[in-house]
């Protein structure tokens, strides 16, 4: 490990480290008005959500690096407390990029990017069309983070209006799918939140699971399941019962599988079949037993792998 205290190196590799370790950070698309009314676009990925009642979001127009003066961004939230923030999705992300483009404070750079002003309809700066997911928001408070270069300044703004497009909307949820996000990354990189990269936790909500800790070490030590599905075995709320370990044993023994059909099950992700055939088998018994369990741990079928695996631990 690289053992970092700030004040020990550069302003600029303090940067380097948060962009590329905080990541993958969302995308403002923040529209403003200077007092003087000319259009301002500008993307900022220093940025989140903090709650919902009041909706409130943050973001961070900092000061330059190169001599610490304030952006335009800044300057016209001071001037007018009014902007709307909005999402990133992939099909504009060349012309946001060009929207963080350093233009002179007179010019339009809605112009520039080539992306579409429309009116708001509670704050004065316009929204941009092309995106999907649009907040009219009005400044609360400017925190001034520092006063030197690439320091931050927080924008804490609360929500008015939201404008989401209806067909990224799934009831009262946004599916990542269709709205497509993109994120920032370190140095030029950016990530797209959408196809393979997105998947499912299902969250603990009241669920009170027994812990990583109540896992058996045979378990744990284990070359075939991962960190992770150790994570989801310790979500479990009751581990199975001797009794239920041995209906379940039992049940799976009425099969008339074969030990040589597994490799047959495991290509079609059949994990019940998988394990009556491991059930079967003498030899690696214990690794194919995991092997199915990790299948049914891939169908989030939690009890089943608690079950497969104290058949394991049973007879080791
Ligand atoms: C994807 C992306 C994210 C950015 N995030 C930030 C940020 O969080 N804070 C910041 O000060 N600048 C950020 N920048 C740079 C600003 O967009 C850039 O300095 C812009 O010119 C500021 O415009 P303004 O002077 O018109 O406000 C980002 C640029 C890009 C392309």
């Amino acid at each position: 490990m690289r053992h970092i205290e700030p004040k020990d190196v550069e302003v600029r590799e303090v940067f380097s480290y948060l962009l590329g370790g905080v990541v993958p950070r969302p995308i403002a698309l923040v529209s403003t008005l200077s007092a003087d009314g000319i259009k301002n676009l500008s993307p900022f990925s220093f940025f989140n959500a903090f709650g919902a009642n009041p909706p409130m979001v943050a973001f961070a127009p900092s000061r330059r690096g190169r001599d610490g003066t304030n952006k335009d961004t800044y300057h016209n939230l001071i001037a007018t407390k009014e902007c709307v923030v909005q999402m990133v999705s992939y099909d504009m992300v060349e012309q946001v990029s060009l929207a963080s483009t350093e233009y002179d404070v007179s010019i339009d750079e809605f112009t520039k990017s080539g992306l579409t002003p429309v009116a708001s309809d509670i704050v004065k700066p316009p929204r941009v069309a092309e995106s999907l997911f649009q907040m009219e928001c009005k400044m609360q408070q400017m925190i001034e983070l520092g006063n030197g270069p690439s320091s931050g300044n927080l924008a804490i703004c609360e929500v008015v209006k939201f404008h989401i497009a209806e067909k990224i909307c799934d009831g009262d949820r946004i599916d990542p799918q269709k709205i497509d996000l993109v994120a920032r990354m370190g140095a030029d990189f950016y990530c797209r939140a959408s196809g393979e990269a997105v998947f499912e936790v299902e969250k603990p909500g009241l669920k009170i699971g027994v812990g990583y800790d109540q896992i058996p070490d045979v378990i744990k030590e284990s070359k075939i399941l991962s960190a992770n599905n150790l994570g989801q075995l310790g979500g479990i709320e009751t581990i199975p019962d001797d009794d239920e370990v041995e209906a379940f044993r039992a049940e799976l023994c009425k099969s008339k599988i074969e030990p040589t059909e597994f490799d047959e099950y495991a290509s079609k992700d059949d994990y019940k079949s998988m394990l009556a055939a491991a059930l079967s088998e003498n030899e690696s018994m214990y690794e194919k037993i995991e092997q199915s369990v990790k299948v049914a741990l891939a169908e989030k079928d939690l009890d089943f792998a608690w079950k497969a695996l104290l058949i394991r631990t049973d007879n080791s």
